[in-house]
């Protein structure tokens, strides 16, 4: 199950990667700059046989490391596009917005091919997720272009009430800060700066901390389909970039997937927070409960991908089982037979399901947290699970984990899968009640009272309770939130437009003056906000 490590030769010719790519541009007011400062080295987590044998992470290139100046030029070419709301981009009619990123649009789909191999060589996703993350992201994009018409046409309807007439349109709420995890770097990102910029919102865009290269692709059309300042991309280190960003306060909304620590961090840095609106995706610990009734095929099979789809790296991961004591041999037994037949190697591999990881540190993070639970009483279930290859990390079925462990609390965001066994579902509620995350759980059983008494318990405690099936964020039409410290805000497409707007009302008694006004208004097309002009 350890992967092989190829050769230049032995990687097909599709997914070969040319000279390195040293990316120098960023996006700012409109125009490409170049950068001349120090820049970033982008290591892959994929190994490549040298031809001297030697085995070496592939370096596939490098990016600028901004400081704060640029990214202050940055954030005022976004503010002078906003013109304090009115800007050209905030001002104008919504269909017009739309052409803007259909347009986009049609430059994204010609740039898949480098996008997905991008996706490949800098987070190590394989070949279909990477293909899937970059349909989903368009599929997305297409959905909130149909909510927002859905919206623009419900939105005509005037209001009657209490002798009060009113019109009611979501309008945008500023500059827009989008930062995305390394995980889902196309997806993540994209899925609010998109809303962002739809509602009329200018956007400073910082690419993940990995998955940055494969932004390169798509600069040259944000350039073309957008007009200067509304879509701004900057790279660099969190530190000098995005915190004199917040810190000026200047930024409105702010959309971060990442870690509750980073979110607070960022918040408390803008001078005036109740000017700040915040839609954060955080930690997460999603527990699978497995009840003694469980369909055991279902709940196995349901497990493994909610615990190992990308090496775990993903904020819904199952993160830790817990399995009722009368099914646990069984479930152990059959969890750790399927875990043992996926298949580990290259991204693009046919079948591969398990990666090298992207972080550097991480496999030493992994083994630290897995030592912990040995030396508190766990075992390793599979022969060499927990062995590291270089950025590889074999999967570790961890059993008997206890409270005591670190691996009970951590988000360990990785292959490590933590089972505990449980007598009663009051424990099962307990430990939901007691976590500090609230994204989700995933319940396995039959039995409907008992299935009811843990929905009900769970039901104030986390976004989403998932029945025998594994935590995910889709359908995208769905809510995606969290409590405590797993999220701010809710995502959904129609949520998303939301966010990142308000609603303005314009209101009059119902005279039949008001009426005659309003009407002049509208069949005069004398404003924008106010009409009965809907899109198809
Ligand atoms: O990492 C968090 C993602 O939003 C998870 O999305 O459940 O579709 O993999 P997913």
């Amino acid at each position: 199950m350890t992967p092989m490590i190829p050769t230049e030769a032995e990687i097909p010719e599709a997914f070969r990667l040319g000279a390195p790519l040293h990316q120098r541009e960023y996006l700012v007011g409109g125009e490409l700059v170049q950068w001349e400062g120090p820049v970033n080295e982008v290591v892959s987590p994929v190994s490549v046989k040298d031809s001297d044998g030697v085995v070496r992470q592939r370096v596939l290139g490098s990016t600028p490391l901004l400081t704060t100046k640029e990214s202050l030029l940055a954030l005022e070419a976004a503010v002078k596009a906003w013109d304090l709301g009115r800007g050209a981009w905030p001002t104008l009619p919504v269909a017009d917005r739309i052409a803007h990123v259909e347009r986009f649009l049609k430059a994204m789909r010609d740039q898949r091919s480098p996008v997905v191999k991008l996706l490949m060589w800098e987070i190590g996703k394989p070949l279909k997720d990477a293909e899937k993350e970059f349909d989903r992201t368009v599929d997305y994009i297409v959905d909130t272009i149909a909510a927002l018409k859905e919206a623009d046409r419900h939105a005509t309807r005037f209001m009657h009430e209490q002798g009060i007439m009113g019109q009611v349109r979501r309008v945008p709420m500023g500059v827009a800060l989008c930062m995305g995890p390394y995980n889902y770097p196309l997806n993540e990102t994209f899925s609010t700066l998109f809303p962002a910029l739809l509602m009329g919102n200018p956007v400073v865009f910082k690419p993940a901390k990995f998955g940055v290269l494969l932004v390169q692709p798509l600069l040259q059309a944000f350039k073309e389909c957008f007009p200067p300042g509304v879509v701004n991309v900057i790279y660099g280190r969190g530190r000098e970039t995005v915190g004199a960003l917040m810190a000026s306060g200047k930024v409105d909304v702010l959309a971060f997937i990442g870690t509750s620590k980073g979110a607070d961090d960022l918040k408390r840095m803008h001078p005036r927070p109740h000017r700040l609106k915040a839609v954060l995706g955080l930690d997460a610990k999603n527990i699978g409960v497995v009840m003694a009734d469980a369909d055991l095929d279902e709940a196995v099979r349901e497990c493994v991908l909610g615990a190992l789809s990308f090496n775990g790296q993903r904020c819904t991961a199952i993160k830790l089982i817990m399995v009722q004591r009368q099914l646990a041999d069984a479930f152990v037994q059959r969890f750790t037979s399927e875990v043992e037949k996926l298949k580990a190697g290259a991204p693009w591999e046919p079948g591969v399901s398990l990666t090298a990881l992207p972080e550097p540190g991480k496999t030493q993070y992994l083994e630290g947290l897995l030592d912990n639970a040995k030396q508190h009483g766990a075992r390793v279930l599979n022969p060499h699970g927990g062995e590291v290859t270089g950025a590889f990390f074999r999967p570790a079925v961890v059993f008997g984990v206890t409270r005591a462990m670190r691996l009970w609390h951590e988000e360990q965001f990785g292959p490590l899968v933590p089972i505990a066994v449980f007598d009663d579902e009051q424990e099962v509620i307990d430990a939901v009640v007691e976590s500090p995350f609230g994204q989700q759980v995933s319940l396995f059983g039959r039995d409907a009272v008992k299935l009811g008494r843990v929905i009900d318990a769970c039901a104030h405690q986390v976004g989403r309770i998932n029945l025998n099936c594994q935590c995910q964020r889709g359908p995208d039409s769905f809510p995606f939130n969290g409590r405590k410290d797993s999220a701010e805000g809710t995502l959904s497409v129609t949520d998303a437009l939301r966010v990142f707007s308000i609603r303005t009302v314009v209101a009059a008694k119902a005279t039949e003056a008001n009426k005659q006004v309003v009407r002049t208004i509208l069949t005069g097309r004398h404003s924008v906000f106010l009409s009965t002009d809907y899109l198809l």
